[in-house]
């Protein structure tokens, strides 16, 4: 048990954390890139219809049949891999600087000098931490459109919330911008993370050099283009028209909701108690 807190609290148990929670993120990150690709379909109503289907699969998805919607378990898993990611690089920053005085810790160890990323990655990664807080607040908790989908039921609709999140040109040059900051962070973090579990090898340590580099590079432009394509999607009239089909689906939407709302209150008699009033929540 004591070697465990020792690992824990040492400098290279709290890097190597910091490198397999990256690592996990940074997989996290590729399939959300993957997922956003469905923003790139040009035709707005087949684009609206798959994202639509997509964002509904991604949060209704339980085939285990869990209590709690697997979504919940995945955004719990993740916010703690972000939260330990972040504590640490924090902790090990101040722990470094005090040590060392004026001395970052982030040497590129291999060249001996430290590089642009290198010299940035704190910032760089606080920087995307701010860009979460925002990204999450204007998706999560921003604009609801309204989308009838092939079962009739109405839905809130991401496609529209997120391509009209890029309406605004300051944001869309926000996403931008910010994808070159995050691309300059996953450039560095994959050549240190495969450093800090030690593999520093002739061959290999070049090759992985170049993959990160590619898979920085892929993640930025794949992201840019996508948020690009969703600033010039927003302002078509096609998309312009989809708006105004989901405003005219409030109506219904409130009919339904006051449906569902009746269907989970039910009530009985015992006869020794008389009437009983019970609240289902139906979870499909
Ligand atoms: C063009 C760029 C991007 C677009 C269009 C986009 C779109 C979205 C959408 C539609 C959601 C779902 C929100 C919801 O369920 O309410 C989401 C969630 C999220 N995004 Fe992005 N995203 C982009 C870039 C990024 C980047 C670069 C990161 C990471 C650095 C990121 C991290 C996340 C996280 C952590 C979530 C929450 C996942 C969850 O709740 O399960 N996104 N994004």
């Amino acid at each position: 048990m004591k070697w465990i807190i020792t690992y824990l609290t040492s400098s290279i148990g709290k890097k190597q954390i910091m490198g397999c929670t990256g690592a996990f993120l940074a997989l996290f990150i590729f399939g959300h890139m993957c997922g956003n690709f469905q923003l790139l379909n040009f035709d707005q109503a087949s684009a609206q219809a798959s994202y639509n289907a997509y964002t509904e699969f991604l949060t209704g998805f339980n085939p285990l049949h869990f209590p709690i919607k697997m979504i919940y378990l995945v955004e719990l898993v993740l916010v703690a891999a972000f939260a330990l990611h972040i504590f640490l690089a924090v902790t090990l920053k101040i722990e470094n600087k005090k040590a060392r005085g004026n001395v970052g810790y982030e040497v590129n160890a291999r060249k001996g000098k430290k590089t642009f990323a290198t010299f940035t990655m704190i910032w760089s990664g606080l920087f995307v931490l701010g860009f979460l807080v925002q990204h999450l607040m204007m998706l999560k908790f921003g604009e609801h459109y309204l989308y009838m989908n092939d079962k009739g039921e109405i839905v809130r609709d991401m496609w529209l919330t997120t391509i009209q999140m890029f309406a605004n040109p300051g944001w869309a040059a926000f996403y931008v911008i910010s994808m070159f900051v995050i691309g300059v962070h996953l450039f560095h973090a994959i050549s240190s993370a495969f450093q800090t579990m030690g593999i520093a090898h002739q061959k290999w340590t070049p090759i992985i050099d170049i993959a990160g580099i590619v898979y920085s590079v892929v993640v930025a432009l794949g992201f840019g283009i996508t948020a690009v394509a969703a600033f010039y999607l927003s302002g078509q009239p096609e998309t312009q028209a989809l708006i105004e089909k989901s405003r005219a689906l409030q109506p219904q939407y409130e009919q339904q909701k006051a449906k569902m709302d009746a269907e989970k209150k039910a009530s009985f008699v015992i006869p020794s108690i008389g009437e009983v009033q019970v609240s289902l929540n139906i979870e499909k």
